[in-house]
């Protein structure tokens, strides 16, 4: 796999995200989506980086799927819809039309423009990402109406510690899904199964030690072997771990 697609790969599959405790939670999620629904309006909780952002698409991408696999509810990758999924607003699927919105780069009044354009749509699934962002209380007022009316779907992901800045009025009309850091071990055994997959040579103590340094974190790990792929040998040494992390 060439580096830029190693730099930015995310889950594919369900059985991809790594750690026990989020593949428990998420297989309640597969059997609604084999279903062909999810529970709404659905919060991703978790701390940074691990995983709450790729997890949604991925439900949404699932949902939307013209050939979803029948026993793992994965999305196919390769249907119209499953290609077309990008970024900010785009991605038009059945039989939801998918938008996803960065909270971020949103000022209230664009806010209030997104919820208005979907208010009354029921085959909309609106992912809202780092939902943190709308921490002022006019905003979140704006949020609770909107759920309120909405009868389509809605997944928010936000930071774990930012959460009690919900109001408890928005906050308990979401069902809550927790996305827990794996274990290390977990992340070893992943790891080595993306370095064969990604073509990139290293040793099992290389990946113990650069999830280890790394304070567990899977961007540091993927970034590391595009690091490697990017050398000719293609391979991921300690030292080239100690580099990235200047240490
Ligand atoms: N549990 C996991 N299993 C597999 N890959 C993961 C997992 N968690 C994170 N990743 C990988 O780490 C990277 C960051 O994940 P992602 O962006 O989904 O995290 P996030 O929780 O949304 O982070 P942030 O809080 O910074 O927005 C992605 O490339 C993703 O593939
Ligand atoms: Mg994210
Ligand atoms: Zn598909």
């Amino acid at each position: 796999m060439d580096p830029d697609q190693i730099r930015n790969w995310r889950p594919s599959r369900f059985s991809e995200v790594v750690g026990a405790d989020n593949q428990r939670r998420i297989r309640r999620l597969q059997r609604k989506l084999l279903k062909g629904r999810l529970p709404t309006p659905l919060m991703l909780v978790g701390v940074y980086g691990y995983g709450k952002t790729s997890l949604a698409r991925l439900l949404l991408k699932s949902l939307c799927c013209e050939h979803r696999n029948p026993v793992t509810a994965d999305p196919c990758s390769d249907c119209q819809w499953c290609r077309c999924f990008g970024k900010i607003y785009n991605g038009y699927g059945q039989p939801y039309r998918r938008c996803e919105c960065d909270c971020t780069t949103l000022n209230r009044t664009q806010l209030i423009e997104v919820l208005d354009e979907h208010r009354f749509e029921d085959d909309v699934a609106l992912f809202m990402d780092e939902f943190h962002h709308l921490h002022e209380k006019r905003s979140q007022e704006a949020m609770l109406k909107f759920v309120e009316d909405f009868d389509g779907l809605l997944i928010t992901a936000i930071m774990e510690d930012r959460l009690e800045e919900v109001i408890p009025p928005l906050r308990e009309r979401f069902e809550v899904i927790r996305m827990s850091p794996p274990e290390e071990h977990e992340m070893v055994e992943f790891f080595t199964m993306m370095s064969d997959a990604w073509k990139v040579r290293t040793k099992h103590d290389v990946l113990h030690f650069m999830v280890k340094e790394s304070g567990k974190s899977f961007r540091f790990g993927i970034k590391a072997h595009a690091a490697a792929a990017d050398e000719p040998d293609r391979t991921l040494t300690e030292s080239l771990i100690q580099d990235l992390l200047g240490i």
